[in-house]
């Protein structure tokens, strides 16, 4: 299949949530095909900026036409070393957002092995020049180890794992998509409903080869020395365990601040670092237009003027 375009999950609603306005520096972290980058550099005045990035090296094409736009940059890599290393540099900024999970750009091109549907090789890495590809991956992971990966990243039911893993270790060695998805058919085979049982294998594989979850908890403790006082940070998450990374963030920095919500520092003693915001599902309206955004979640904080000093510090 010929790759498609992407639609922009929740762009209204995040880039709201971003308030990008005058000067404002403000981080795509995932920029994919740019939607976000387009409506927020369109809010922006002639001195603002837009830093994207991403680490699919596909993606750095798609935001050739930008650069022509003095105010957007692009940097290539993962984004928790890009932030870090924005720390690094000294920047500040004023927003920064998460797009987390893949594009229909990814999805869709088969040969990247991200499809459950369609046939093309293991692979699912966002960089296939970085890493080990889902085919290196399953065809030596331990039996218990891929357990584990399959229940913590694709809530596979417990049971239902050990069977997957299982059939997974007596077919390998797996090399397409279709391997993948006839192993997990094998083992568990086909339910009406709950929808077909691959998409959380998958979820879990992927997640796992990219590292997301890990390069997601550093990206966020990098975003919380660069945001300024009065800073957004907004992520739109896929799957409950992302979902559950960026809540527990935000929860562990907002203390039980009971001090009224125009102070700009605690006195109560708490001293909260974000305060959290909304947390907004796609419309009806845009589920139906785009069924891909019918697990999206957009979560929402603002970093208050708190120094970071005496809370937990590391990369
Ligand atoms: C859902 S798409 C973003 C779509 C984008 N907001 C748009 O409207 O076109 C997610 C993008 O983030 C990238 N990405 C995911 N995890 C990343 C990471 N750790 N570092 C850098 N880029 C990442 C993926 O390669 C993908 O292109």
């Amino acid at each position: 299949m010929m790759a498609t375009g992407h639609r922009p999950v929740m762009l209204e609603e995040a880039v709201a949530a971003l308030a990008p306005s005058n000067g404002d520096v403000i981080v795509d972290a995932t920029f994919g095909g740019g939607g976000h980058s387009r409506l927020i550099l369109e809010k922006l005045a002639p001195d603002g900026r837009v830093i994207g990035i991403d680490r699919d090296p596909e993606a750095a094409g798609r935001a050739s036409d930008l650069l022509r736009d003095r105010r957007f940059s692009f940097r290539a890599g993962d984004f928790d070393e890009v932030l870090w290393a924005l720390v690094d540099e000294g920047a500040w900024v004023d927003a920064v957002l998460f797009d987390l999970g893949l594009s229909s750009f990814q999805i869709d091109a088969v040969q990247r092995g991200f499809s459950y549907v369609n046939e093309g090789p293991l692979d699912m890495r966002m960089d296939p020049y970085a890493g080990i590809s889902a085919a290196e991956f399953l065809n030596s992971v331990d039996e218990s180890e891929l357990v584990r990966v399959l229940i913590n990243h694709g809530d596979v039911p417990r049971a239902e794992a050990r069977r997957i893993a299982r059939e997974i270790v007596r077919y390998r060695p797996l090399r397409t998509t279709k391997d993948l998805a006839d192993v997990v058919r094998a083992a568990v085979g086909w339910k009406e409903r709950g929808g077909n049982p691959s998409k959380r294998v998958f979820q879990a594989v992927r997640i796992h080869v990219n590292d997301e979850v890990r390069t997601l908890e550093r990206a966020l403790r990098a975003t919380e020395r660069l945001l300024v006082a009065g800073g957004r940070l907004a992520v739109i998450s896929f799957h409950s365990g992302e979902d559950r990374v960026t809540k527990r963030f935000i929860s562990e920095r907002e203390g039980r601040c009971v001090c009224p919500p125009d102070l700009p520092v605690c006195v109560c003693g708490a001293r909260p670092i974000f305060r959290r915001g909304a947390v907004l599902k796609p419309s009806q309206q845009e589920i139906e237009e785009n069924p891909r955004s019918a697990s999206a979640r957009l979560r929402v904080a603002v970093r208050t003027a708190e120094p970071l000093e005496g809370h937990e510090d590391e990369g």
